[in-house]
């Protein structure tokens, strides 16, 4: 058995290319960060950016925490992903796409310029798209996905991109706050080999009064849709006398590039606001430090482009650097729980990224398939989105890797745009379930936040970012109030605000980070933040609903899955039981999505509250697990709900 504190050196072999090739590098660039924090990010912009017009001031702090990266600088992040490369990569294969029933597309970098320049062309002449406007992206993972990305990239539209599972009321939400003018979808796409639908979800979220004034689908699987004359219109139909040149729109360093919602612990999901130069430079950097992908590398990200994984490491990322990026539609354990390494084999992957919810499946569905295929093209694997437990993480070193490709577990979140603290491969001496160090630049510490000091070793701490860095969230888009309280109230350091993650951690005696999960109410499900907020305000719609309260419990293969205690205001027992849970589950659904749906739903008599009215998460979080409480309950309006809400859940379980 791995233990979680056993190290596992670099591959000789691959450090002696890497671009980071030791901890002497590594020190060196992060010690040439904390003595010039400018002149490290100013180096970094002007060697990596293709500037239209060179910024004059790095980085202006003076309404900290809302901060500037690169004023006075110009340029447009489409250009910086595609244009740049055409002199040296116009046959390359910028994206290799392998569809649900195995169709291959390779596009190269002058195809996509021409797709995306097509599509930017249709934006402004048949949607009146301009500067500024956003634009709601709900769309399957198809290339003309990445095309709709790039081309508002190119006219200076800011995307919203609503992952595909997200219902019609998560979309309406979505599309009023944005308030969008325009929808980009599809008919629908494949999953499993068979067609399944979005272009339904879109008209029901444009229901009764919506900012959208017009909606693009794009035929994928030809299925029949409704169409609404005036307000539709087929992408394959108009595309079609585009002109494939278009002038890219020249953008200020800060104009913003894209929004992407995401749940906080309470409220409504926020409005992730990034801007183009920032987010563009790390997302390039940490590409190629992180996955050290070079000029021939194939590289694949498995996630969905509705994530910010998908924005930042399928699309921007691999793009700015000029790699070659897989893109993916369908499900990774179908035909079976060999399909990700049939890809690899037949593609030559060289970097797998994916999330421990996917390996901790394909491991239990396919412990043996791997070694059915051709791998040895891989160098570098990747993790995301959770912490990675000791036997998934074994399985994926040994019969995925070989034993001879670095695991890099990289933390990051929605609002930090790209990786914070993970392992460099040629360089990390890595740990099973560690994310290790901060990246270079990254001034990622673990405080205690009553005092601001780093936390002691072994002691759970705030993961907290103590510098502003390129590509932060800029703003929780048109609510400032709401980006100060959310990340900048939490935690002092030296007297001022510091960037807050959500997220626990602790150091260990190498001063190794470990993340040890959210201090709030989050929870991570399958590696996808969920809001207990959001859920609850889901399940109240019912009406026989009287009280309702959602924690996370551990879960074998999500990590976490949903359990929700509900207090039904009329309670007619079992028979019951079983009709509101679908009820619920069905609410679930058109509020949010499938992926809200609970693991768990307990009806109760009472929930634990304090005399002030708070519901003690906490102890629901205990009775969740089988756990027996054992904290001091007499602080409880009620002290005798808890025995009665473990003895219900025992008797569910
Ligand atoms: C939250 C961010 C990062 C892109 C995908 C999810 C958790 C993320 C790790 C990791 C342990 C991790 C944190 C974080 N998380 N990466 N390597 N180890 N936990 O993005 O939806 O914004 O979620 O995911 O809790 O705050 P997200």
């Amino acid at each position: 058995m791995i233990e979680k504190k056993q190290v596992f050196k670099p591959n000789k072999e691959f450090a002696k290319v890497a671009n980071i090739k030791n901890m002497c590098e590594y020190y060196e660039l992060q010690e040439s960060a904390m003595e010039d924090y400018e002149g490290f990010w100013g180096d970094a912009a002007k060697e990596k950016i293709d500037w239209i017009e060179p910024f004059t001031d790095v980085l202006d702090e003076s309404k900290a925490p809302f901060v500037k990266w690169f004023g006075g600088g110009k340029l447009n992040v489409a250009q910086q992903c595609i244009d740049r490369h055409l002199e040296t990569r116009k046959n390359k294969a910028a994206i290799i796409f392998e569809g649900d029933r195995g169709d291959i597309q390779t596009i190269t970098y002058l195809d996509l310029y021409k797709h995306v320049n097509r599509f930017a062309n249709l934006l402004k002449e048949d949607f009146d798209v301009k500067r500024g406007d956003r634009v709601i992206i709900y769309m399957p993972m198809i290339p003309e996905a990445a095309y709709a990305m790039l081309a508002c990239a190119r006219i200076g539209a800011i995307h919203s991109i609503v992952f595909g599972g997200f219902s019609s009321e998560a979309l309406r939400d979505r599309i009023e706050d944005a308030e969008a003018k325009v929808v980009i979808t599809a008919d629908g796409a494949y999953r499993k080999e068979r067609p399944y639908m979005l272009k339904p979800v879109v008209d029901e979220a444009l229901e009764g009064k919506t900012p959208v004034k017009k909606v693009l689908v794009v035929e994928r699987n030809n299925e029949d849709v409704a169409w609404v004359a005036g307000r539709d219109y087929s992408y394959n139909e108009l595309i079609k006398d585009k002109s494939s040149v278009c002038e890219a729109e020249v953008m200020d360093a800060e104009d913003p590039l894209f929004l992407l919602y995401t749940s906080g612990s309470t409220g409504k999901p926020k409005g992730v606001q990034h801007n183009s130069a920032g987010y563009i430079l790390w997302a390039q950097m940490t590409m190629e430090w992180v996955f050290d992908v070079k000029e021939n590398d194939t590289y694949w990200c498995t996630a969905d482009i509705g994530w910010i994984t998908g924005h930042t490491y399928i699309v921007y990322g691999p793009l700015a650097m000029g790699a070659t990026t897989v893109m993916f539609e369908g499900v990774i354990t179908f035909p079976d729980a060999g399909r990700p390494w049939a890809m690899v084999e037949d593609h030559r992957v060289n970097q797998f990224y994916t999330a421990p919810t996917a390996i901790r499946v394909l491991h239990k569905m396919g412990e043996d398939e791997p070694a059915k295929y051709d791998l040895s093209s891989l160098k570098v694997l990747g993790t995301v989105g959770e912490p990675i437990d000791p036997p998934a993480w074994k399985w994926y070193h040994e019969e995925v890797g070989g034993g001879r490709c670095p695991i890099v577990d990289t933390y990051w979140q929605t609002e930090t745009g790209g990786h914070m603290v993970s392992p460099l491969p040629g360089a990390t001496p890595i740990k099973p379930g560690c994310a290790t160090l901060p990246l270079p630049g990254i001034m990622a510490e673990v405080l205690d936040p009553a005092t601001g000091e780093k936390s002691e070793v072994g002691e759970t701490g705030y993961m907290c970012v103590t510098r502003p860095w390129p590509a932060q969230i800029r703003n929780v888009w048109g609510d400032e109030e709401r980006y100060i309280t959310s990340y900048y109230s939490d935690v002092k350091k030296d007297g001022r605000a510091v960037y807050f993650t959500g997220d626990g951690a602790m150091y260990d005696e190498d001063g190794y980070i470990t993340i040890t999960g959210r201090t709030d109410d989050v929870i991570n499900v399958s590696g996808h933040r969920m809001g207990t907020a959001e859920v609850e305000a889901a399940i109240k719609k019912h009406s026989n609903v009287a009280e309702v309260a959602v924690v996370g419990k551990p879960h074998p293969l999500k990590g976490e899955g949903i359990f929700a205690y509900i207090v039904l205001k009329e309670d007619e027992g079992l028979a019951d039981e079983v009709e509101e849970v679908r009820t619920i589950n069905n609410i679930i659904k058109k509020e949010i999505g499938n992926i809200a749906l609970c693991d768990d739903m307990v009806f109760v008599s009472g929930l634990p509250k304090t005399r002030s009215g708070k519901i003690m998460r906490r102890i629901l979080r205990i009775i969740a697990k089988g756990e027996v409480v054992t904290q001091d309950i007499s602080t409880l309006e009620d002290p005798s709900i808890v025995a009665t809400i473990a003895s219900k859940v025992q008797s569910c379980s």
